[in-house]
C-alpha cells in the first residue's frame, strides 16, 4: 500500500512515543519529567531493575542504553508487538485518528460517513452557537449570567443554546446539504417511535459541545433552563462518533494542561469542570452523564499517573466513590494510582468555587486522599469492632480487596499500609480512657467514626520508654544515644526526656513522670518493671526503642499481630517478659545474624512486643 507524501510524519507527529511505549513499560516517575516530554523505564527489550530505557516525546525516539534498542513509535511496535511495518502504521493512525489510504471501498465509505457525521456535528455546533445571540435566547444568556459565566468563558467552552422547537436544527442542517440519515445517524435528530417527522432532540437547552481528544465534535449534552423539567441534562445517544464510555469531557485542553504540570482532576459534571477550569484548574475533565468506566480510567491513566477524582458531597456521590474503589482496584498499580476529593456536603467543585473561592478547592485538592485510604474508610466506617468475629470480618473484607489488586508490590503496599491502619485502630491509644467521646465503653469496643490514620502507637512507645528509663535510671547509659533522638511533642515529657539526660530534676519533668505513672494504658509499668531483672528490662527498653525507630524510619511500619493480640491477652506477663528478654538474647548473637533466623526472630519479638503493649495486658491491674 502506498502512503501518501507526508503521512508518516504526520502520524508521528501526532501520537506522543510516551503512549506508545508505555502500555508496555511502567515509568520509573522520579527519574521522569513528565512535563518535557522525557521518560525513563526498564527496558521492555532486556531484563533489568534498573530504568536505562529512554524515550524522548519531542524527538519521537527511544534509546536503551543498556541493550542500544532504538527507534522511532512505529520501530517500536514492530518490535514489542511484532507486527508488520503497514500493521504498525495502522496501529499508530488508529491511535492518531488518522485514516489510513483505504483500497478497500467498503472501509473508504465507512470512514467518508465519518467525516461527514463530523461535518454535521460541527455545523450543529456552530448552529447552537449562533442561536445563543439571537433575541429567543434572552433567557437562556439570563441562565447564564446567573451561573457566573460571561462571554469569555463561553466561547472558551463553545457553550450554544438549543431554542424549544422541534425541527429548526434539522432544517438548518438539510439546507445545508446533509440528509435527514446522517443528522439522525449523529444523534442529532431523532426518529418519533411511530414514524413521522423526525425531531429535534435538544430543545430549551443550554447546549455543551463535547470534543474527543483530537478536539472533533462528537456530542452535545443540553441543560434544561426549566428546573422542571424532565431530565435535567440530555446528552448525545450513543452514535458512531458518541462513545459515552471511552471519552471525557474537555479532554483535549486537560491533556494539555496536564503536560503543562497541571493536575488531572475529574469532576461529576459539565459545569464543574468549566467552573474548574476557570479557576485554573484546566486539567478538569468529567464522564459524559454516566459513571466512571474501566475505559475512561484506562483513558485518564494515559494522561497523568494519578488523577485526583473530585465527587460531589451527596449520597450520589459517595456512592460513585464506592463503584470506582471496586472499578479501579482491579487496575491499580505504579502509575495508575488514584486521589479522591470528597466535597463538602452538598456541594459539587462549582458551588464551592462559587462560595468559597479558587484557594478552597485548591486546599481541597491538596488534601486529596489514596484510593487505599477510602477503601479502609469504607470498610471501617460507622462499625463497632468489639469482638474477634468482627474483626476478623474486616480483615476478610481488606484481605479481599487487596487480592483483587493485580500488582504484586502494590499488593504488598497496600497489605501493610491496612496492616498500620489497623494496629491504630485496635492496637494503639484509640481506646485510651479519657479520649472524648470514648468514655464509659468497653474496653476494646472502638467505634469508628472517621478515618484515622494516625498512629497513636507511636505516643504509647515512646512513653513506656520515658517511663522505664524514669524508673530504672541505671539502664539509661546504655540508652543515651538513642533516647536523645526522641522528639515528645508533649512539653512535660520533653522535660522529663531532658532531666534524665541531664541528671536533674524540674517541675515541668516531674509532671511529665506523674502522668506517665497515672497513665492507665501504662498502669502495669511501675511495678513490672521495679521489680523485673535488669537484663530484662534493658531488652524491652531496647525493644521499644526499636519499635519506635522502626516505626519513625520506616513511615511506621507495625506489625498487623491484632488477632494475636487479642489472643494473648490472659497469658502470663512474666513469662512473655522472658520471652522477650530471650528472643532479644537470641536476635543479638552474633551467629544468628548470618543464620537467616534474625529476621524471624525479630518478627517474633515484634509480635510479642505488640502483645506486651496491647492495651488489655496493660490495663491489668497490677497482680498482688
Ligand atoms: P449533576 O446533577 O451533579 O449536575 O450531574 P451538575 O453538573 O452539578 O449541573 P448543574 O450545576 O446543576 O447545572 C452531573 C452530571 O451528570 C450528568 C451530566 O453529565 C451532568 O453534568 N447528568 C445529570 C445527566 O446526564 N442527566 C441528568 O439528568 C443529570
Ligand atoms: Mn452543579
Amino acid at each position: 500500500m502506498s502512503l501518501p507524501p507526508g503521512f508518516l510524519d504526520e502520524l508521528r507527529n501526532r501520537v506522543p512515543i510516551s503512549r506508545v511505549i508505555g502500555r508496555k513499560v511502567v515509568w520509573d516517575l522520579r527519574k521522569s519529567n513528565q512535563a518535557k516530554g522525557d521518560w525513563w523505564a526498564p527496558c521492555p527489550f532486556h531484563q533489568e531493575k534498573s530504568a536505562s530505557f529512554h524515550c524522548d516525546d519531542q524527538k519521537g525516539f527511544y534509546y536503551c542504553f543498556g541493550c542500544h534498542a532504538k527507534g522511532d513509535a512505529l520501530t517500536f511496535l514492530k518490535e514489542a508487538d511484532g507486527l508488520e511495518f503497514i500493521e504498525a502504521v495502522k496501529v499508530l493512525a488508529a491511535e492518531a485518528g488518522m485514516q489510513m489510504p483505504e483500497p478497500d471501498p467498503r472501509a473508504r465509505e465507512r470512514s467518508d460517513r465519518r467525516s461527514r457525521l463530523f461535518e454535521v456535528t460541527e455545523a450543529a455546533c456552530r448552529w447552537f452557537r449562533l442561536q445563543l445571540q439571537t433575541g429567543a435566547a434572552a433567557e437562556a444568556r439570563d441562565y447564564l449570567a446567573r451561573r457566573g459565566l460571561d462571554q469569555a468563558a463561553e466561547e472558551r467552552f463553545e457553550i450554544g443554546f438549543a431554542p424549544d422547537q422541534r425541527y429548526a436544527l434539522g432544517q438548518a442542517l438539510r439546507e445545508k446539504g446533509f440528509d435527514e440519515g446522517l443528522i439522525v445517524e449523529a444523534g442529532i435528530s431523532a426518529r418519533p417511535e411511530g414514524g413521522g417527522q423526525v425531531y429535534d432532540r435538544f430543545r430549551g437547552r443550554i447546549i455543551f459541545p463535547i470534543r474527543d481528544g483530537q478536539g472533533r465534535c462528537i456530542g452535545f449534552g443540553g441543560r434544561a433552563m426549566d428546573p422542571n423539567a424532565r431530565a435535567k441534562y440530555l446528552n448525545s445517544p450513543e452514535t458512531p462518533l458518541f462513545d459515552k464510555g471511552r471519552n471525557l469531557y474537555h479532554m483535549g485542553p486537560a491533556r494539555s494542561a496536564v503536560a503543562k504540570g497541571k493536575a488531572l482532576i475529574v469532576a461529576e459534571g459539565y459545569m464543574d469542570v468549566i467552573a474548574l477550569a476557570r479557576a485554573g484548574f484546566d486539567g478538569a475533565v468529567a464522564p459524559l452523564g454516566t459513571a466512571i468506566t474501566e475505559d475512561q480510567l484506562r483513558l485518564m491513566w494515559r494522561i497523568s499517573p494519578e488523577p485526583i477524582i473530585a465527587l460531589d458531597g451527596d449520597a450520589a456521590g459517595q456512592r460513585a466513590a464506592q463503584r470506582l474503589i471496586d472499578l479501579a482496584l482491579p487496575m491499580t498499580g505504579p502509575g495508575q494510582a488514584l486521589r479522591f476529593v470528597i466535597l463538602p456536603a452538598g456541594q459539587d467543585p462549582d458551588d464551592l468555587i462559587k462560595a468559597s473561592g479558587a484557594a478552597a478547592m485548591g486546599a481541597l485538592l491538596d488534601r486529596a486522599r489514596p484510593l487505599v485510604d477510602l477503601l479502609w474508610s469504607r470498610e471501617i466506617e460507622g462499625q463497632v469492632f468489639d469482638s474477634p468475629e468482627r474483626k476478623a470480618a474486616l480483615d476478610k473484607r481488606l484481605a479481599d480487596a487487596i487480592g483483587r489488586i493485580p500488582d504484586e508490590a502494590t499488593r504488598r503496599h497496600y497489605d501493610r499500609e491496612l496492616g498500620q491502619k489497623k494496629w491504630a485502630l485496635f492496637g494503639g491509644g484509640g481506646r485510651r480512657p479519657g479520649k472524648p467521646g470514648q468514655g464509659g465503653r468497653k474496653p476494646g469496643a472502638a467505634r469508628v467514626v472517621a478515618m484515622d490514620s494516625s498512629l497513636p502507637g507511636e505516643d504509647l512507645l515512646e512513653g513506656a520508654s520515658l517511663l522505664i528509663c524514669a524508673l530504672r535510671p541505671e539502664l539509661i547509659a546504655a540508652v543515651e544515644g538513642r533516647i536523645e533522638r526522641l522528639t515528645p511533642r508533649d512539653e512535660n515529657r520533653a522535660a522529663l526526656l531532658f532531666d534524665l539526660l541531664s541528671h536533674s530534676d524540674s517541675p515541668a519533668g516531674q509532671r511529665g513522670l506523674e502522668t506517665l505513672r497515672a497513665d492507665a494504658h501504662l498502669g502495669l509499668t511501675p511495678s513490672v518493671i521495679s521489680s523485673q531483672d535488669a537484663d530484662a528490662v534493658a531488652a524491652i527498653l531496647n525493644n521499644l526503642l526499636d519499635r519506635l525507630e522502626a516505626q519513625r524510619a520506616a513511615g511506621a511500619e507495625l506489625a498487623r499481630a491484632e488477632a494475636e493480640i487479642q489472643g494473648e491477652a490472659d497469658e502470663g506477663l512474666t513469662w512473655r517478659m522472658q520471652q522477650i528478654a530471650r528472643a532479644r538474647h537470641r536476635a543479638e548473637r552474633p551467629e544468628l545474624e548470618s543464620s537467616g533466623d534474625l529476621n524471624e526472630d525479630r518478627d517474633a519479638l515484634s509480635a510479642q512486643l505488640s502483645g506486651w503493649l496491647s492495651e488489655e495486658i496493660w490495663r491489668k491491674p497490677p497482680r498482688r
